[in-house]
């Protein structure tokens, strides 16, 4: 009998083949155009598992986009993984800025780039490569649980309602995500941080109607000129976000926990040079590390209003209006961070503007612990398949239902993912390195056997 590194040697070809059909799937939640598109790569993932030898695969019915749920079950005794990733991707706009098109996936300098390559169709897709190379090679040493969602990128809400209604199904002793980034391939990390979000959309309205910028201007308020006003005190001259007790909740870290997280390795220079930017910008007194991994953060994620058409039109507009995001940290909670913004806005907009906010999805930040054997599992794991032991890193990106699962299922998160900043996840050109690829694959095989040998130490 082979073993499962040696499956997955001979395997190779065709491990990276059905990936490649996958990503020629353009499942993009956001878009109703794509909703037939997004069924289609649910259904390819359930026929996959199946073929990877699950006993069962089923898609769950939701209000929005089906979930993928399948289960190996060798014996109750044995723990059991809880696997969770997301099949559905970003919109791939804008196309044009694309070396080739973005769901017809293209393999060069040993990386396949394509829209979901790394987040997180790529990702996903090795956890069942993972499980099939330890079933049928018949070392499965413990049962599995798939839960695989088609809205993640769009906020996670009826995966919420899955996992509060199905606790019997999806009981479990770790939940294992790859969904997140390692500080580069010679320095492996597992994330034990993710932050949280509050997303919010405002509306600022002034007069009736477009009017004449020259028969009106200077005297009638302009919303586009208040909403940026509104937006730039948001922040103050040390970078500060000035919102009366934003920061309430945010904990702080003592001198030698923020000596541990500087060991990291990071160079600003060729993260200034990489992004094509002279100098950085955040909040004063912390690291670059720092402003992404513990600290909360306030963004304009896009503005809108007037003209923005060829030439000029001379127009005070009637509307502005702008999508806010903040990315919040500790014990920052969602909703109430939504209801501090919406505040923000309504209360300091001048009276000569109205100001309708829309709340949009969000999540609770997430923190890991280091001391469980999950987390000694997957650092095992990397240190096989690495030869290296990984770093502990609090990422700057969010995956919401991360703390529904602590919450709601009492359960671990392992975050043991393996994309890179260079792989440009929701940019033109995103791409997953093959190395990463067939490496996560071993890795998460790695995971099962120490998971599973841990816990019967217990
Ligand atoms: N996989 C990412 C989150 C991520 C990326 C975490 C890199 C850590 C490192 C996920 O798919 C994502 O993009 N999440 C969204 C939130 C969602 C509600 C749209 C995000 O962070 O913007
Ligand atoms: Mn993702
Ligand atoms: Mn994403």
């Amino acid at each position: 009998m082979m073993s499962p590194l040696e499956y997955q040697h001979a395997n190779k070809d065709r491990f990276l083949d059905e990936l490649l059909d996958l990503l020629r799937i353009p499942s993009v939640s956001a878009d109703e155009k794509f909703n037939n598109d997004v069924r289609r790569a649910a259904e390819f993932i359930k026929i996959k598992l199946v073929e990877a030898g699950v006993d069962h695969a089923e898609i769950c019915e939701t209000a929005g986009h089906p979930i993928v749920y399948a289960e190996k079950i060798i014996d109750r005794l044995l723990p059991t993984i809880l696997v969770y990733g997301h099949y559905d991707v970003q919109p791939a706009d804008p196309y044009e800025l694309w070396d080739a098109p973005p769901f017809d996936p293209v393999i060069k300098n040993e990386r396949i780039y394509a829209r979901g390559a790394c987040d997180d169709k790529g990702q996903m897709y090795m956890h069942i490569k993972a499980f099939e190379s330890m079933y049928k090679t018949g070392q499965m040493p413990c049962n599995v649980k798939f839960m695989i969602e088609g809205e993640e990128e769009v906020g996670s809400d009826n995966l919420a309602l899955f996992v509060k209604s199905e606790h019997q199904k999806l009981a479990a002793d770790v939940i294992l995500i790859s969904d997140t980034s390692i500080i580069n391939n010679d320095t492996p990390s597992i994330t034990v941080g993710l932050r949280g979000l509050s997303y919010l959309e405002v509306e600022v309205t002034g007069p009736n109607r477009d009017l004449h910028s020259g028969v009106y201007g200077g005297a009638v308020a302009n919303p586009i000129n208040v909403l940026s006003k509104l937006i730039a005190d948001l922040h103050d001259a040390e970078g500060k976000i000035t919102i009366p007790g934003f920061y309430d909740d945010v904990r702080s870290y003592s001198t030698a926990q923020r000596n541990e997280m500087a060991k990291a390795p990071f160079d600003l220079l060729s993260y200034k040079v990489d992004l094509g930017i002279d100098d950085i910008k955040g909040e004063a007194g912390f690291t670059t590390i720092e402003r992404v991994g513990i600290r909360p953060c306030l963004d304009v994620n896009g503005i809108w209003g007037g003209y923005t058409g060829p030439g000029s039109k001379t127009v005070l507009p009637s509307k502005a209006y702008a999508k806010i995001s903040a990315r919040l940290v500790s014990n920052q909670d969602f909703e109430k961070m939504t209801k501090m913004i919406t505040r923000y806005f309504i209360e300091n907009a001048p009276k000569s503007v109205k100001v309708k906010v829309t709340p949009h999805h969000g999540g609770s930040p997430a923190v890991v612990d280091t001391d469980s054997i999950g987390y000694h599992a997957a650092s095992k794991a990397f240190e096989k398949s690495w030869k290296k032991s990984p770093i502990p890193t609090m990422e700057g990106g969010s995956i919401p239902i991360v703390a529904l699962f602590q919450q709601e299922l009492k359960l671990d998160p392992i975050l043991m993912g393996f994309g890179l900043d260079a792989d440009a996840i929701h940019s033109p050109n995103e791409s997953y390195g093959l190395f990463n690829y067939f490496k996560g694959i071993e890795t998460i095989s790695y995971f099962y056997d120490y998971f599973t040998e841990l816990s019967a130490k217990q």
